[in-house]
């Protein structure tokens, strides 16, 4: 049986909810990944260390029993983030970034930003201490088409924002599209990107094969296959400055399901499994540990992971859905079949 052993990996964008739901997203991460990025996008949203502080000792105490994770927290930008939030982050020690999301955008979104030039005061903080911008990459104007979101913000809102404030370490989030990989490419060495598994495999078309596929829905929106084909080959590229986010952003099935469904793919249950797919895919598995484990500890300037995850090739039959709280989510790739899993991994799904 072919098995891959990688340095453990993390994950540098991950949405892990909060209350009866936390532990049961939270074990699919922790079983794979040492640390993750938590995205504070919770309502109400995460907007100071203190907040921070206390959204994390809820993650610890979620975590099963033996699992050793490291939730790095982050602050959700308001209009009204000052510097001395910024001051209060960097003493505390647990903040590892402020996640910039244009009011409207995504889920929870309603509370962020609604002109990032008023926060230059706040974004040159951020310079001076080192603490990175992750960036949700969307305009939010309805005028602009759904598909054109991301390309237009790196023309309108990014592009100005990096010359602006230089000295700013950015990461671009869940890149989608040609243009993201190639503004990245192309900036300086404080700009990165995520990339998530699921924007590596699919395209839109998926979104309506054979009918509209609720749990295909996320934002930002799935784009062409010509982007899909460069997302892959920045992954696989082996530059530093594109690395691992799953994105997984868990919703209840009743929510996806809808006359009007959130966004959204749960990826945690296979948060590794389904790059090593992608990987493979384009020929190119022995890229996936400096993707998946060094990349991203290198641009945060964490040490790499010490210990080793095992995959293995064997076939599994992804659950129908999983426990989500007192409800059940829909995971990717429900009822289909991954080639890779994790060595030792208990199984555990639920009837959708
Ligand atoms: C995320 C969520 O549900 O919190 N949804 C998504 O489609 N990715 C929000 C986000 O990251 O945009
Ligand atoms: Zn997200």
């Amino acid at each position: 049986m072919m098995r891959l052993t990688i340095r453990r990996p993390d994950d540098w964008h991950v949405h892990l909810r909060d209350g009866a739901a936390l532990a049961d997203v939270l074990r699919h991460t922790a079983a794979r990944f040492a640390r993750a990025i938590v995205m504070p996008n919770l309502a109400p949203p995460v907007t100071t260390s203190a907040a921070a502080a206390a959204y994390r000792a809820r993650i610890l105490a979620a975590l099963p029993p033996g699992a050793t994770f490291e939730p790095l927290m982050t602050l959700y930008l308001t209009d009204r983030t000052t510097p001395a939030e910024i001051d209060r982050a960097r003493a505390g020690g647990i903040i590892h970034g402020c996640k910039l999301y244009p009011a409207g955008a995504t889920t929870h979104s309603d509370a962020g930003v609604t002109d990032i030039r008023r926060l230059d005061d706040t974004l040159a903080r951020m310079a001076e201490t080192g603490l990175p911008l992750q960036v949700h990459g969307e305009v939010t104007d309805a005028g602009v088409d759904v598909f054109d979101r991301e390309a237009r913000f790196i023309d309108t809102v990014l592009a100005p924002l990096v010359d602006r404030v230089p000295a700013l370490r950015v990461v671009f989030e869940h890149i989608t599209t040609r243009e993201a990989v190639e503004f990245v490419r192309g900036a300086h060495e404080g700009v990165a990107a995520t990339i998530t598994p699921h924007h590596l495999a699919l395209s839109r078309n998926a979104l309506f094969a054979g009918g509209l596929r609720p749990h295909l829905y996320c934002l930002p929106i799935l784009k062409t296959e010509p982007d899909r084909r460069a997302l892959l080959e920045a992954a696989v590229s082996g530059h530093p400055r594109y690395f691992l986010g799953t994105d997984s952003a868990p919703h209840a099935r009743h929510a996806k399901e809808s006359a009007c469904g959130c966004a959204g793919i749960y990826s945690a249950h296979a948060g590794i499994e389904l790059y090593a797919e992608a990987f493979e895919a384009a020929g190119a598995l022995p890229r996936l540990e400096a993707f998946a484990s060094h990349h991203g500890a290198d641009f945060y300037r964490l040490p790499r992971n010490s210990g080793t995850i095992t995959l293995v090739k064997s076939p599994w039959t992804v659950p129908a859905g999983y426990p989500f709280g007192e409800h059940v989510l829909v995971p990717w790739r429900a009822g289909e079949t991954l080639a890779w899993r994790l060595a030792n991994e208990p199984q555990g799904g639920v009837a959708a």
